[in-house]
């Protein structure tokens, strides 16, 4: 397909695999972001998330994996974890769930776009060999016997042939991600004396008789492939050369049709879903190798790749014949059609904050108040309403939205989309709000990303966006407007502990910003907050040649960042020399000096000698506009949106700021 700037051409060229004809080079990895209201159920909402890429131009949808019945004794219990499971009845068996298959193929099929499902079995309670799965798992998982290998391999053969039946295009073997498979490839895990371990061979055993046992089920007209690692990116883990070597003896099968290439584990320092602190697609050059290997197999690289620029390159130097751009789609699903249409500055890029991931492996609400959730994209999870919602308005109103952030910026954008006639208010001389304080933190400027889309959208929909302007209710009511939106955010929240008001005390936003004054050479860093903040100052002050303490009130910091996130994180402090001290809270503080209460005993602490203390414990809603507009008994619709309602994080914000913008 020729693009109409001409600046794609190969992204949008079409692909044969195998008897699968993909009709461009963009692919949806498979992501499990639990889209479905019952986990892995390709039901209405699930089919809404996916179906919103494909309709977006994405040419090869992977959606969510099927995570098979495990070898378990009948007396042993079922057991879930963290985005895996081991029960011997898993969600494909349900009754009904082939029809959902098929009828959820039909759908991706009518847009021109391929299906391939993911089969995976992911457990931690099963393995290669009796070794622990460092960094997952501390428990010994039980290695298979001969008969237990054979039914596990068994279950990959009877899912393909469901598979195959219900309509998909592709089938992918998850090798990799601490599934089965990579527990027999990595000489890390697999001790196997017996013809399953050993060398290349005896480890690439498991995979071979997989996927021929696989092929045999499905014949040759549904395309197969395996996902590996190129490397294990662990102690005594395999390096790209042993995968090197993995990988030919696999290929020489023939039973491949593809390969799909990325690097990392779920845990510790090489995340597989590389949060924004790891470069655009880093380890590209394993795929370029890895290709050499199985050619003319095509090879599918994937690992934040969230621009079209960057796919394209990789495509021209010969890095990959496919590129995982999952992220990339679920930030913007339309990211592909703004691209073939040279609307560049359209596209609202992916991040890399990981609330995707980190909610879907993490997030243990019950399935059915689970929702997929994204930063950047208030629709992720519930497509289908936003659909319905997104409708011209039947009386345009005058609707002003006070504050730029996140909340605010989503409220002008949604209301002008729907024909509002939208006038924003912001003090500074910038939008942004909070996001742009997190843009100034190391390896965070892709936050900035976001502020750009929203200005271009501002600027499309002609949204008149006024800077520098210090509202009360007077100056909003002399818009005379039928709809106010208060999106004015947060001020950083200060305890009342003796001290804090000393000039040397200051707040982590003000270090952020700029405003803090001078900042001496020890740093103390008291936090009260255990998501980003506080790794994320501590980090931008460590960059900035400072010596850092950071003193936690509790047992670790940055315990709700997620695990592909915490160690990209954890090794910037590290390698900045930051001392975290935990159990602490901040009793009084004078000259530079910490009187402080351990949290476990209650007895106290003292340490001294800090130029400058920072505090980071959270911020407090700024209401004093929609207090001033309620009290002045404004009669239209007023709105308290995002922060200025309660703190939370982007995702909050943003999706409270759209759906004000949506019913205004
Ligand atoms: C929410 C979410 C769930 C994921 N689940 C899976 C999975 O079940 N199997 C898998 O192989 N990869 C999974 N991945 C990894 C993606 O396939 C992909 O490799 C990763 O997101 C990096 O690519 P990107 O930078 O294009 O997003 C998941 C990623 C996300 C964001
Ligand atoms: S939640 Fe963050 S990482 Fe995930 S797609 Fe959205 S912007 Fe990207």
């Amino acid at each position: 397909m020729t693009t109409e700037t001409g600046q794609f051409e190969r992204l949008f060229s079409p692909l044969q695999i195998g008897p699968m004809r993909v009709p461009n080079r963009i692919c949806e990895t498979t992501n499990t972001i639990g889209a479905g209201r019952l986990a892995g159920v390709p039901d209405a909402t699930f089919t809404a998330h996916h179906l919103a890429k494909a309709q977006g131009g994405t040419g090869w949808i992977g959606n969510e994996t099927w995570l098979l019945n495990s070898p378990l004794p009948n007396e042993s219990a079922d057991e879930f974890f963290p985005g895996a499971g081991a029960t011997r009845f898993p969600i494909y068996m349900l009754p009904n769930f082939a029809e959902e298959v098929s009828r959820f193929c039909e759908a991706i099929h009518a847009t021109g776009a391929v299906v391939v499902f993911q089969l995976t079995q992911l457990n931690f309670t099963v393995a290669a060999s009796s070794v622990p799965i460092v960094e997952a798992y501390d428990w010994v998982p039980h290695a298979l016997t001969e008969d237990e290998i054979e039914a596990a391999i068994d279950t990959y053969a009877m899912a393909a042939g469901q598979c195959a039946a219900a309509g998909v295009d592709g089938i992918e073997i998850h090798c990799t991600h601490e599934s089965l498979p990579q527990t027999f490839l990595s000489p890390a895990l697999n001790r196997r004396a017996d013809r399953w371990g050993g060398d290349a061979v005896g480890r690439t055993l498991f995979v071979r008789r997989t996927l021929e046992r696989v092929r045999e089920r499905i014949g040759t007209s549904t395309a197969l492939g395996i996902r590996v690692g190129a490397e294990e990116a662990r102690e005594g883990g395999y390096s790209l050369w042993d995968m090197r070597e993995m990988v030919t003896h696999i290929a020489a099968t023939g039973t491949l049709d593809f390969l799909d290439v990325d690097v990392g584990h779920s845990w510790g320092r090489q995340p597989y879903v590389p949060p924004s602190f790891i470069g655009h697609a880093e380890n590209r050059d394993a795929a370029k190798a890895l290709r050499a290997d199985v050619a003319p197999v095509p090879v599918l690289f994937s690992g934040r790749v969230n621009d079209p620029v960057v796919a394209e390159d990789l495509l021209a130097k010969g890095f990959c014949d496919l590129v995982g751009m999952t992220r990339a789609g679920i930030a913007d699903p339309d990211f592909p059609t703004k691209a073939r249409e040279g609307r560049l500055g359209e596209i609202r890029r992916c991040i890399g904050c990981n609330r995707c991931i980190g909610d879907a492996v993490t997030n243990d609400a019950p399935d059915m108040f689970k929702r997929a959730v994204c930063s950047v994209n208030p629709a992720v999870g519930n497509e289908a309403l936003h659909a319905t919602l997104m409708r011209p308005a039947q009386t345009p109103k005058r609707v002003v939205v006070v504050g730029g952030g996140a909340a605010g910026l989503e409220a002008a954008r949604n209301a002008a989309g729907r024909g509002h006639d939208v006038v924003l208010l912001e003090r500074t001389e910038a939008l942004g709000g909070q996001v742009r304080l997190a843009s100034r933190i190391p390896g965070r400027d892709s936050f900035e990303d976001f502020i750009l889309y929203e200005e271009n959208q501002m600027r499309l929909l002609g949204v008149d966006v006024r800077f520098g302007v210090d509202v009360d209710a007077g100056s909003v009511l002399a818009f005379e407007p039928d709809a106010i939106v208060c999106a004015t955010g947060s001020v950083p929240r200060t305890p009342d502990t003796p001290g804090v008001d000393a000039a040397d005390v200051v707040q982590g936003w003000e270090v952020l910003a700029g405003t803090a004054g001078e900042i001496g050479e020890r740093v103390a860093v008291v936090s009260q907050e255990d998501h980003y903040e506080t790794p994320g100052i501590a980090s931008f002050l460590a960059a900035a040649d400072r010596r850092v303490e950071i003193f936690h009130k509790w047992t670790g910091i940055g315990s709700r960042v997620e695990r592909y996130s915490i160690g990209p994180i954890l090794r910037r402090l590290e390698e900045g020399g930051v001392v975290v001290h935990t159990g602490l809270r901040l009793a009084r503080v004078e000259d530079g000096k910490l009187e402080l209460v351990s949290a476990h005993t209650g007895e106290p602490r003292l340490a001294g000698g800090f130029d400058t203390v920072v505090l980071v414990y959270g911020s407090v809603p700024d209401t004093r506009v929609h207090d001033g507009l309620r009290e002045a008994g404004f009669g239209g619709r007023l709105f308290l949106a995002g922060s200025a309602w309660v703190p939370r994080l982007l995702a909050e914000a943003t999706q409270h700021g759209a759906r004000v913008g949506l019913e205004v």
